[in-house]
């Protein structure tokens, strides 16, 4: 079984666990919102979520070292790193829209790469989750991104910056060349959503700049296993700690790319 790896297998109840932490503050009274600027909403299930998180992978795995958005991180002395969004899409959980996930990815230092991931929706109870060479599964299905190679007939997911001031890098300049050339471009709110979208073939590419590393620790690596490519926007090997990433089903890619760097990369 691939969920019979320790540390997947923790990743996974952790996951769950905080997923219902975020179910009993959604839509509820009492649920508080406070601003880290004016467009970055955080959120005291956020921290609660985050604390029930940190608290757990200590107990477990107590030299690993953590980087947690809302800051509780921690340094370890073993090959592990934890990247934690304890709930990614905050806007949407704060504004009632059914559409937000935990997401915890496990970087190994010594390899250089992701190791494990688990994207936890909890709301429509789906548990994405990947282990290095050992595949991507939705709750206990095998996944797999699309086949579509074709551009025009594609379904592209993104995400614009909370920042709203550099307009270099919003995002629209990329959008509009997108946007005549594809069947359709998604907003959804979550980038570790968007990511699992795309690995179950929902949607055929994804972009976005300006993220931080624990919006697409797991969920680059849930792609990747469910067979697609991750990369920057220029095709160069993908890093979750540098802001930007596209990613594909693979097929998609390097037109992906051609559109991304037209006139330059945006970073
Ligand atoms: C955000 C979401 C959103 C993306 C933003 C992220 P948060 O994460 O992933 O889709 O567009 O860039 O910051 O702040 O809700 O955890
Ligand atoms: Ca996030
Ligand atoms: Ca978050």
């Amino acid at each position: 079984m691939i969920n019979s790896d320790p540390i997947l297998s923790a990743a996974i109840e952790i996951a769950r666990s905080a997923g219902k932490i975020l179910l009993k503050g959604f839509r509820s009274s009492s649920q508080e919102v406070s601003y880290k600027s004016r467009t970055d909403l955080v959120t005291n299930f956020d921290i609660e979520s985050e604390k029930f998180i940190v608290g757990e992978i200590s107990k477990r795995f107590p030299k690993h070292s953590i980087v947690a958005e809302e800051g509780s991180d921690k340094s370890g002395q073993e090959e592990f790193r934890w990247y934690i969004d304890p709930l990614d899409a905050t806007n949407n959980f704060a504004h009632g829209i059914p559409f937000f996930c935990v997401s915890i990815g496990v970087f190994q230092v010594d390899e250089n790469s992701m190791y494990c991931g688990a994207v936890y929706d909890p709301v429509h109870h789906e548990m994405f989750h990947a282990l290095k060479d050992g595949g991507a599964r939705l709750n206990d299905e095998v996944i797999h991104v699309s086949s579509n190679g074709d551009l025009g007939t594609s379904l592209l997911a993104t995400g614009f910056p909370y920042c709203k001031d550099d307009m270099e890098r919003n995002n629209l300049r990329e959008f509009n060349r997108f946007l005549p050339n594809v069947q359709g471009v998604r907003r959804l709110g979550s980038a570790a959503l968007d990511l699992c979208n795309l690995a179950t073939g929902r949607i055929d590419g994804y972009w976005e700049p300006m993220l931080k590393p624990w919006d697409v620790a797991a969920g680059s690596l849930i792609v990747q296993e469910a067979g697609g490519v991750v990369s920057k926007f220029d095709g160069s090997e993908f890093d979750p700690e540098y802001p930007e990433i596209l990613a594909s089903n693979g097929k998609l890619h390097d037109t992906m790319k051609s559109i991304l760097t037209q006139g330059g990369s945006s970073l």
